[in-house]
Formats: structure tokens, sequence, C-alpha cells
């Protein structure tokens, strides 16, 4: 085969490739979290959930990742959804919870050398110290943050490698300082700061203002950056990363996005590391930013999950490097538009990673991306310096993107190419091609059997919260507030496990959180089905469920629906969203549509249905309390979500839930 071979009619140029070395190329990495991203991979069954993570991490099989990116929970909405934090109350430490800490091991025990980092999005509310914001106590921050480092060491035996300040939100400088500072004294003076996570240079100027900012920060790192990290970033003389990017749907075209960024991040930006958000898009379809992963697992019911090209365009330079090589500085731009980027071990390890993406095939999400050209073009790569003579001949990998491809021209093992007598290799470089010349012998694009079909979430569904993992309940992802199983010690009333909402105090949020705790479950496009729960209320002015919720993520607040609300005096409502604005009944207890008994401090079952004729029924401790078609007086969405919580930010457990379909 050599289509990739020298092609007469296209233009052709020569790039040198000689052995001076410029920075050290620090990875390429996924990120978890920012928020909930990886809430549905927890519940796959083996063998599958192993595959995934082989597919993720396992050195030379899939992505490879050299770097993992896990979010730092905060008990508060970050996109996908709420990640819980190690610490509800200030009295409160649990290293437990949740699902990055699993993540991290997983990726730990593939890669031992794969770097960790850790970064809040949100925060508990007590972090504020009265205020909605987390710099009051910076002592006290910085000892939140700390614990969680400390945490993952003396729980998990993780050593986080690299902490940040707070995901797309102001930093403080003093903040940035003081956690050096008690980074250092708890011994973790190896856990480099980034700062600030944003697309801001603010940082910038600010580093070269002040030296001891300039000490405490080890990296820059920039979100979305265009390929462009900026004058005055370079004059720092810092570490450049671009600590968070991609965040494009995994077709062809996202792969085309992260072809492109990977190797211009550093030849436009300097940056030598970029983590892609997502890491696995193993959150409901339906939740924003719909598989803007590196690849898609969120269907943990069937098994099935979904290995995408972005895997293998990552596969191109993990498979052939390693953290701490070395960029040369010749990397550059092609001349008929591409860009190459070339790395060494320093010794006679050589890898080149050629891109030809055009325009329209790797539009990212963002920023806009000003129009260029890209042409069908030779390229000539000319050995000079240590290579010259040493090289013989490079492995080759190749893939074709843009819309005409198929997947079977992705990560294509294309044997070896020799190099002439002269130190030169010729390559034929159609438009959107992706290559990758190196020394480094094996790659491979692992594969497993086919993944089971892809289904639609199970009816009937039945949960009685008697412990799942990581403390959360199966295929639910939390929307505001955090929901916990939980034991009901010295319980003999058939409610010992249960599901609770912990979060009893609004938290500092990273979106506009609403005021209440809410969990969604199930299939978004579903109509008409019927919900069924116990629930006690404890803490909270009232409980609620809820049948095709539209919205969750950042604007959970705006979610409409059909919600069913129990308060804590016994009054009931319905309402047609999440704002209770649009009241739909209400029941005031002792008036005629009340029902008696309601069990106050007790178990109260609810249950919500709409029916193939529009006909809503609700009823509370099995006695109806409304049965009426909708007419027309108000508007529901046509399908969505099922879903539970809490009328307020306190405390209430769940039990005995069932989805039927009506
Ligand atoms: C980023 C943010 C992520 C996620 C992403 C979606 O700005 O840090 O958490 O929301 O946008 O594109």
């Amino acid at each position: 085969d050599d289509s990739f071979s020298k092609n007469d009619r296209a233009f052709s140029s020569a790039y040198d490739i000689h052995d001076g070395v410029a920075l050290q190329f620090d990875g390429i990495g996924g990120l978890s979290g920012g928020g909930a991203t990886s809430r549905l991979l927890v519940n796959y069954a083996e063998p599958y959930r192993s595959q995934i993570l082989d597919y993720l991490f396992r050195p030379g099989f899939g992505a490879s990742l050299q770097i993992l990116k896990v979010e730092i929970g905060g008990d508060s909405q970050s996109t996908e959804g709420t990640e819980h934090s190690h610490m509800h109350d200030e009295d409160d430490e649990d290293y437990t919870r949740g699902y990055e800490w699993w993540l991290m091991k997983e990726a730990k025990a593939r890669n031992p050398k794969i770097k960790l980092v850790g970064l809040p999005w949100g925060w508990p509310g007590w972090v504020g110290q009265g205020n909605a914001w987390p710099y009051t106590n910076q002592t006290l921050t910085a000892m939140y943050v700390t614990k969680w480092i400390r945490g993952a060491k003396e729980h998990h035996n993780l050593t986080i490698d690299y902490v940040g300040i707070w995901n797309e939100r102001p930093y403080d400088i003093t903040y940035i300082k003081v956690l050096r500072r008690t980074l250092d004294e708890a011994g973790f003076s190896d856990v480099t700061i980034i700062a600030a996570d944003g697309g801001y240079m603010m940082i910038s100027y600010d580093i070269l203002r002040d030296a001891e900012l300039a000490k405490a920060v080890g990296v820059i790192g920039l979100h979305y950056p265009g390929t462009l990290s900026g004058k005055i970033t370079q004059e720092t003389g810092k570490i450049i990363w671009s600590s968070e990017d991609y965040s494009t749907y995994n077709d062809v075209i996202g792969a085309g996005c992260w072809a492109r960024i990977l190797n211009q991040n550093y030849v436009n930006g300097n940056m030598t590391a970029t983590i892609s958000w997502n890491l696995v898009a193993s959150y409901y379809d339906n939740l924003p930013y719909k598989r803007c992963s590196l690849m898609t697992a969120n269907e943990p019911w069937s098994g099935h999950y979904e290995v995408s090209d972005p895997v293998w365009v990552t596969a191109h330079t993990t498979q052939f490097t390693s953290p701490g090589w070395r960029y040369l500085q010749t990397s550059g731009h092609l001349n008929s538009g591409g860009s190459y980027v070339a790395l060494t071990d320093g010794g006679t390890a050589l890898t080149i990673i050629i891109e030809t993406m055009s325009h329209d095939q790797s539009v990212c999400i963002r920023p806009p991306l000003p129009e260029y050209e890209v042409q069908a073009q030779n390229a000539t790569f000319m050995l000079g310096g240590s290579f010259k003579g040493k090289i013989k001949s490079f492995y080759m990998w190749q893939t074709q993107l843009g819309q005409s491809s198929t997947s079977d021209e992705v990560f294509v093992n294309k044997g070896e190419v020799t190099v002439d007598s002269q130190g030169q290799v010729t390559l034929f470089l159609p438009k959107d091609v992706l290559v990758t010349l190196t020394t480094v012998p094996g790659g491979l694009k692992g594969k497993y059997p086919k993944s089971p079909p892809s289904t639609s979430f199970p009816l009937p569904y039945k949960e009685g919260f008697d412990g799942s993992q990581f403390g959360e309940a199966f295929n639910f992802a939390d929307q505001s507030g955090a929901f916990e199983n939980f034991e009901n010690k010295s319980s003999d009333d058939g409610h010992r496990t249960t599901l609770r909402q912990v979060v009893t105090q609004r938290p500092l949020t990273w979106c506009d959180d609403p005021n209440l705790g809410f969990t969604v479950v199930g299939d978004f496009t579903w109509s008409h089905v019927a919900v069924n729960i116990s629930a006690k209320i404890e803490g909270t002015l009232g409980v609620f469920v809820a049948l095709r919720v539209d919205k969750g993520g950042c604007d959970a607040r705006e979610a409409e629906g059909l919600f069913f609300w129990l308060l804590e005096s016994g009054v009931w409502k319905l309402t047609s969203d999440i704002g209770r604005e649009h009241v739909i009944k209400q029941c005031y207890v002792d008036e005629k549509c009340w029902v008696s008994p309601y069990h106050r401090n007790g178990w109260n079952n609810m249950s919500l249905s709409i029916g193939k004729e529009q006909k809503i029924f609700a009823y509370l401790n099995g006695v109806l309390v409304y049965g009426q078609t909708i007419k027309g007086e108000f508007e529901l969405p046509e399908n969505g979500f099922v879903a539970m919580g809490t009328m307020d930010f306190g405390l209430a457990q769940f039990d005995d839930f069932s989805i039927t379909e009506t």
C-alpha cells in the first residue's frame, strides 16, 4: 500500500527534524467531572466495565491516557449533575463517597504512571462561612482541599500530582499562596498548583507582578484556548496547559477537533498538556453536552458502549510518547495547512505526529475557529542531528477523518516506511489525515468483542435502595443536593436501607442550582409512565416525585414537568414546574380534597402517573387525590425523566421506588 507515498500533482515541502529539544511534554488527559460525567459508568457489569476502562487507560491499548483529572465534589451541580463532597459539613469527613476514587484507582492499576489532577467546581455551603464565596476564610478552604488530597493518600493510596483553584471562577491571589503553604505544611509540597483554570490571561499578569504567586503556581491552566496562550502567558516562563479543552460531540468532526488541538495547542500556544472534557460520556444523552467525550458508555443496563474516534486520535500521541519526553524545536505548521509535532525521549526514540485537519471537519464547540485552508500535500521530513543515519525506518499509523471516512480508516497500522539514504521520508498527506511516524514499536488498536446492543432503559423498574456502589443509587443522576444510601440502624418498619438527601445548606454553587435536592432517572423519551415512592420528611419542607422532567444540568432550576409535592404539614400540590410557580392543584389540610391519614414524621407513599389518554393520577398513601385529563389548562413537556427530591436543602429519605408503564 503506497497510497501515502509522494503524489506528483500535490504541492511539496520539506521539514527539518533535528534533535534540538524544546519544552517537556506533560501528557494528554481526560476529565471525569465538572460534573458527574462518569455517573453511569460504575453501574456497568463486568466484563464491560473493565473493557471501557481498558480503552481509556490501558497503555498501548486505546486512548492510553497519561493524565486523569477529576472533580473534587462540591455537593452542587457542575454540568451533568452533582458530585458528592468529602465534607458535607465542617465536622464531616468521608473518603468512600462517589466514584472518582474508584476511577483514579482503576486508572492507576492500568497505568501506574498516570498523573492525577483534582479541581473543585462548587463547594459545600459551610466552606463560605456565611458567604457564597470560598475565599472568606482562606485557611479553611485550603484545608478542605488539602484534606481531599490527604484522603486520597490515606484511604486510597493515591498520590495527587496537581490541584487547581476554582473551575472557571475567580481566583484569589492570597488564597493561592495560602493553599501552597497549607499543602507544604501537610507534607504535600510535591503537589503542583494549577491556576487558574479559565480562559482568561489575568493570572499571567498577576504572576508577572508577584514573585510569591509565581512561586506558588506550577502550571498555568487555560481552558478552550483555541490553541493560543498569548504573549503574556508565555512571558511568565511557566508551564502552560490547556487544562480543559475539546467538549465536542464525539463523531468524526469531534475527532478532527481533537486531532487538530492536540498538535496545535503546542505548535501555536506552547501548551504541553491537553485535557479532554470529558473522559467518557457516562451521563444520560438528554442532559447537556451530549457525548462531548472521548467515548460513550451511558447504558449500564444493557452493557452497550461505543469506542469513538477521539479514542484513536488520542492513541496517535499517547501510544508512542510518555510524559517527560521533549518536544523538538522543529515542531510547526505544514506549508499547505496542518501541523506536525516531533517528540523524543532524549535518546533515539522519535515520534512525529502530523495532522491536516480542514476547517469544517475539525470545528470544536468553542472558541470560534477562524477560516483557514488546507490542501492535500507532499511532506518530506528530513532527519538531522543525531537522528540522521541512526533511524532507518519508522512505524507508521494513520487515521483518515473527514465526512467520507469510515471507521476502518481509523488508527491503521501502515507498517514500516523506510528512511532514504539522505535521511528523508516523504509522505502524501490528503486532507483530514492524522499520521504518526515513530521509532516506538508496539501500538495496538485494542479490541474487545462488540459490546451488547443498545436497549432502552428497562421497564418496569424497581429500586429498594438496598445499597449499590459508592453510596449512590444505581442510575440516579443527582441534579441538585446529594442523595446517598442510608441505613436506619434500628429500623423495623421495612425501611432499613433507604436513599437520603443529605445536603442541608445551599452550596457555593458553580451553576445556579435550584434551592432543593433533586435527582433524575430513566428514559427521557418517556411520556406515559407511573412512578411510586415512599418518602420520609426529616428536616425538609417537603418532598416530591415528578414525571416528564425536561431539564437537568445548569438549567435544572428551569425544569418543567409534572411535579407532585407533599409538604411537611400534609399539604399536597401538583405543579408543572420545579419552581412551583405553575400550580395545577393544591390542597390544604382539612379541605375537602385533603387526605387522611397523612403520616406526620413517618413514611408516606406517593404515586403519580400519566396515562395514554393524558390522564393524570396522583395517589397519597393509596388514596386518589387527583385524577384528571390534561386539557390545555396547563402545559406539560411531551416527555422527560422521572425525578424525585426535596422541597429545600433538608433531609429526607426515599424507599420503594418503582416505575411502570401506563
Ligand atoms: C466547561 C466546564 C465543564 C463543562 C464544559 C461544557 O467550561 O468547565 O464543566 O461545563 O464547559 O462544555
